[in-house]
């Protein structure tokens, strides 16, 4: 029997990626990053377009060379459709889709966010259904409720900052540069989490908010500034274990409720925070009082990556649900 090869391609917001499955199994995964966006404190969507552009074709040429692929061997090309930047959707969709008619095989749209909890499903040991993700990024923060590959409804979200850029607008208060939740981490592994406290919002539902974290850190900041000009390069460390703490413990409190109101113990965490040390850590510690079995993705797949798109697309492809040539992006797209 033919192989099942599927492409995957990611660009909706500043990675550009390909990765290639071959019957189920992740056989490559390759990320472009884009390094432009650091000096403006956060992605500029029109460089990102641009990048995705100048990235695409030769991420696609080394990804088929790195597993010894041509290209006329690929059965279908999964690709995100949305949400994410306009511009940078536009890319992957555009390549896609002309490769897609070039090679006369189908295309696949991918929903972003239910491709980073799918990511779940590229190695073992892998969830059982029904259960919950939390999917943390630089743009969405979702409590999410899946009962099969492709059925899944969100429990809960934010109201307003998603829980990356909450990461990602202390780091920049800090004057540490974007994206700055990987910073974050990487000092509060020295600092005392205990040394600072910010507020805890009391909102009932399985909803979220961080705007209240932020401004307590920005007048927080502003106030011991005053007082002493060097108080960040001085206590760093603690700041930053202080903040991480601040948003584990929102996070996870959410997820621990979740948990309670549906009776699951099958517990995931998705996206880029979840490559978080305080949230793998926590989340790890909570399951086992808890007496969940915890499932953490490895690191290359929890921030943006084409590895999750092809296996969503596996999953569609399997039900022979392709998607139209003339489908346009989508930059909000609920799961
Ligand atoms: O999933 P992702 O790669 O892109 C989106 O779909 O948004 O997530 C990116 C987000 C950024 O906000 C980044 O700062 C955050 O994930 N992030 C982290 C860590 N690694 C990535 N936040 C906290 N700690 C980390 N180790
Ligand atoms: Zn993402």
């Amino acid at each position: 029997m033919p192989k099942t090869i599927i492409l995957g391609i990611e660009s909706s917001c500043d990675d550009t990626s390909a990765a290639i499955l071959v019957d189920g199994v992740m056989v490559a995964n390759l990320t472009a990053t884009q390094k432009i966006h650091e000096q403006y404190g956060g992605v500029v969507p029109e460089l990102a377009s641009r990048s995705h552009q100048a990235n695409i074709i030769p991420v696609v040429h080394q990804v088929l060379q790195q597993c010894g692929l041509n290209k006329n061997e690929i059965s279908a090309v999964a690709v995100t459709r949305g949400p994410g930047l306009m511009g940078s959707l536009i890319v992957g969709l555009g390549f896609a889709k002309s490769f897609a008619q070039a090679l006369n095989i189908p295309i696949i749209e991918v929903n972003h966010m239910q491709a980073h909890v799918l990511a779940h499903f590229i190695d073992d040991p892998k969830p059982t259904f029904p259960f919950l993700c939390l999917t943390v990024s630089g743009g969405h923060t979702q409590i999410v409720l899946i009962e099969d590959h492709l059925k899944m409804s969100i429990l809960g979200e934010t109201l307003d900052d998603a829980a990356g850029e909450a990461f990602d607008k202390a780091a920049k208060m800090l004057g540490l540069p974007y994206p700055g939740g990987p910073l974050v981490d990487k000092y509060a592994k020295e600092g005392n989490p205990d040394r600072f406290s910010f507020p805890i919002p009391a909102i009932p539902s399985l909803n979220f908010s961080f705007s209240g974290t932020k401004t307590a850190i920005l007048y927080f900041l502003r106030d011991q500034m005053k007082e002493n000009p060097h108080f960040i390069q001085e206590n760093l460390p603690d700041i930053c274990a202080s903040i991480q703490k601040n948003i584990v413990h929102i996070l996870l409190s959410k997820l621990k409720k979740a948990a309670q109101e549906t009776g699951i113990k099958e517990i995931a965490i998705a996206g880029g925070v979840s490559a978080n040390s305080g949230l793998r850590n926590g989340l790890i510690e909570l399951g086992e009082k808890k007496g969940w079995n915890t499932y953490i993705p490895q690191f290359q797949y929890c921030t943006d990556n084409a590895a999750m798109i092809a296996i969503t697309g596996y999953y569609k492809y399997l039900k022979g649900d392709f998607a139209a040539l003339d489908m346009t992006p989508l930059a909000r797209w609920e799961i």
